[in-house]
């Protein structure tokens, strides 16, 4: 959560500083704010988005080469000016953003308001820089040892940024849970959350550890210590980001461009793993835990939101080709519920952003309980990949629209290659089948593309709709993950309220919700369990739901009972999740532009959820 950027060098800082919100706004954006130091510190904050600061400081003194600046994800007060970020000491010498939660700010605040120390603001922020300056003055120390000194009495996850009028040629960063890059240029600085802020100046970088922090002072090389002050050697990087990734590239909006990217998306997501004249997947990352995957008792999927549901397909795969038993898991219960988890347990941990708190907690608690870690992440270099002990990247290039697109669709095309190696090892399906379904696989990305031609058809169904209250979407087997995220992605940026059920269950209560009024989006491909889906679907029509169907092209039967069908291409029973997300993608885009709604940053949310 939260966007952290900062500066230190010979260039202006405050366009750096704004350019890099912008790139980070996707990861938080109630309020932001700058501090740029020019002999006075000058800090400039307000509720809103990174626009709205930059109007704000027209006309004002921004100057200066050194500076830091957020975009903030509130945990704690409100989005308002006051607790924008950043934050200043008592003196006004100090400037901090942080991006986390500090858990015991409570004891800390009263300790130091005993002190004489008076809060502005509703955050556990403020009380952090109080802390520093206090330790600054009553010790004696300067900024960098201030705040590691600091940051030994603080519980809780924080990335932080700090700087001092005093020593107006350092930035001082430190992290712990929330994620932390540092560029370095000829004679300069960055930092930011992620790399996408920084990649256009410089790409060496250095991703900072936990518990690690970074003193990066004017003209000399960088110092990395843990705050237990013992030195570190930094391990410098290439980043390999494409900078074009990063814009909109035509499209209105970043979700419109990601959901037209898939083909090319899915098709990185193969690229150098599948060969076609031999028909074999090979996922290098996990080679060596081939084995381990392929005696596993069990496998636990854990995730969050969207990659959740990657989990659920991937469950549908994996026991299906591998007849290895599977459960999928949110990681925030996971890891609060006591679970059994045993060295025979290969834990897959899915992740577009690498970063979300939930799923990174859950992994450290079953890798203390001895289980083999694998990750599935979209983000190089993030938090997760680092902790697990191998994996594979899906490789769908940067996702900057909040609700999850092609990174769905890359994490299902992932788990379909290693449920198809794992089967091919353990000898669970047969070489001729493994084959076939290799090569039908490796045709997906051209009917994805043949699928984004219904974007006009779903438009129309989008215009009819946009007024709905609620929505209901159905599917069976493979397509009952497909309906929990067609729901969940109207949800997040149209604000309807939508459900996503398997469609027998229906029966079992939601049936009582349909009436005239009710959308029912049922996907119901010629496959699986076809005949018992149009079953489904009288039952809604018998009580006048209205039918917006998801069908196999050509179809004819559900065309008849349906108010609206999207036809996607025939394919392979566990690849149709792959095209049939598609058309459910667009129509809650063209739904929640129809209705005004921000479409790539909407409400309450943010990209990167790095808090519990
Ligand atoms: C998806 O549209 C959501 N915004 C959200 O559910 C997301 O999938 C979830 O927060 C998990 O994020 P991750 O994949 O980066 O771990
Ligand atoms: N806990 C801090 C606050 O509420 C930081 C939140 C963030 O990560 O943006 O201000």
């Amino acid at each position: 959560m939260c966007g952290i950027v900062a500066y230190l060098g010979e260039k202006q800082a405050y366009p750096i500083l704004i350019k890099g919100l912008h790139r980070l706004e996707y990861r938080g954006y109630d309020s932001s704010g700058v501090a740029i130091i020019n002999g006075s510190m000058n800090l400039y904050k307000c509720k809103g988005k990174v626009n709205k600061l930059e109007n704000f400081v027209k006309g004002k003194n921004i100057s200066g080469s050194i500076g830091i600046a957020h975009t903030r994800w509130a945990t704690h007060g409100q989005p308002n000016d006051i607790n924008a970020h950043p934050h200043t000491s008592q003196n006004g010498k100090l400037s901090i953003i942080h991006n986390g939660i500090i858990e015991n700010y409570g004891p800390l605040k009263e300790e130091l308001e005993k002190r004489g120390h008076i809060f502005l603001s509703e955050t556990d922020t403020e009380v952090l820089i109080h802390l520093i300056e206090d330790i600054q003055e009553n010790e004696k120390l300067d900024i960098a040892e201030s705040v590691r000194v600091a940051l030994n009495q603080v519980i809780g996850a924080y990335a932080i940024v700090v700087i001092s009028k005093e020593e107006d040629n350092k930035l001082i960063a430190a992290k712990k849970g929330s994620p932390l890059v540092i560029g370095i240029g000829d004679g300069e600085f960055y930092i930011a959350s992620d790399a996408t802020p920084i990649v256009e100046y410089t790409r060496k970088v250095v991703y900072l550890e936990d518990e690690e922090m970074a003193i990066l002072e004017k003209g000399k090389d960088i110092v990395l210590k843990s705050i237990s002050n013992i030195s570190h050697t930094p391990y410098f990087q290439q980043l390999t980001m494409n900078l074009d990734a990063l814009e909109k590239g035509g499209y209105e909006h970043f979700m419109l461009k990601e959901i037209f990217e898939q083909p090319s998306s899915v098709r990185e997501t193969m690229r150098g793993r599948i060969n076609i004249h031999d028909g074999i997947v090979k996922l290098g990352g996990i080679t060596d835990y081939k084995q381990k995957l392929v005696k596993a008792k069990r496998i636990l999927m854990i995730a969050c939101g969207t990659s959740w549901h990657a989990g659920l397909v991937g469950e549908y795969l994996f026991e299906e080709l591998t007849r290895i038993p599977v459960e999928v898991e949110y990681a925030s219960e996971f890891r609060y519920r006591n679970p059994v988890i045993t060295e025979d347990d290969v834990v897959i941990a899915i992740s577009q952003s690498g970063e979300t708190a939930d799923t990174l907690a859950a992994i450290k608690m079953a890798k203390k309980k001895g289980a083999t870690i694998l990750g599935i992440c979209n983000v190089v270099g993030s938090s997760i990949p680092r902790e697990t002990d191998a994996g594979s990247y899906t490789h769908a290039g940067p996702e900057i629209g909040v609700a999850s697109t092609k990174a769905f669709t890359s994490q299902v095309t992932i788990l379909t290659m290693m449920a198809l190696m794992i089967a091919r090892e353990k000898g669970s399906i047969t070489t001729s089948r493994y084959q076939q379904l290799v090569l039908a696989l490796e045709q997906i990305p051209k009917q994805i593309e043949e699928t984004l031609k219904t974007n006009d058809i779903v438009e129309a169904i989008a215009a009819r709709y946009k007024d709905s209250r609620n929505f209901l979407y159905l599917g069976r087997g493979y397509n009952f993950p497909v309906a929990l995220e067609g729901a969940l992605k109207l949800k997040e940026i149209s604000y309807i309220h939508a459900e996503g059920y398997p469609a027998a269950e229906m029966k079992h209560g939601p049936i009582a919700l349909i009436d005239k009024d009710m959308p029912v989006v049922i996907i119901a491909p010629r496959k699986g369990n076809y005949e018992k889906v149009v079953s489904n679907i009288q039952e809604v029509k018998a009580r006048s739901g209205k039918i917006i169907a998801v069908v196999s092209k050509g179809d004819t039967q559900v065309r008849e009972m349906a108010d609206h069908v999207i036809e996607i291409p025939c394919v392979e029973e566990m690849l149709v999740p792959l095209v049939a997300t598609i058309p459910l993608q667009l129509l809650s885009y063209h739904i929640a532009l129809m209705r005004g709604c921000n479409v790539d940053q909407p409400r309450n949310l943010a990209k990167s959820v790095t808090v519990e």
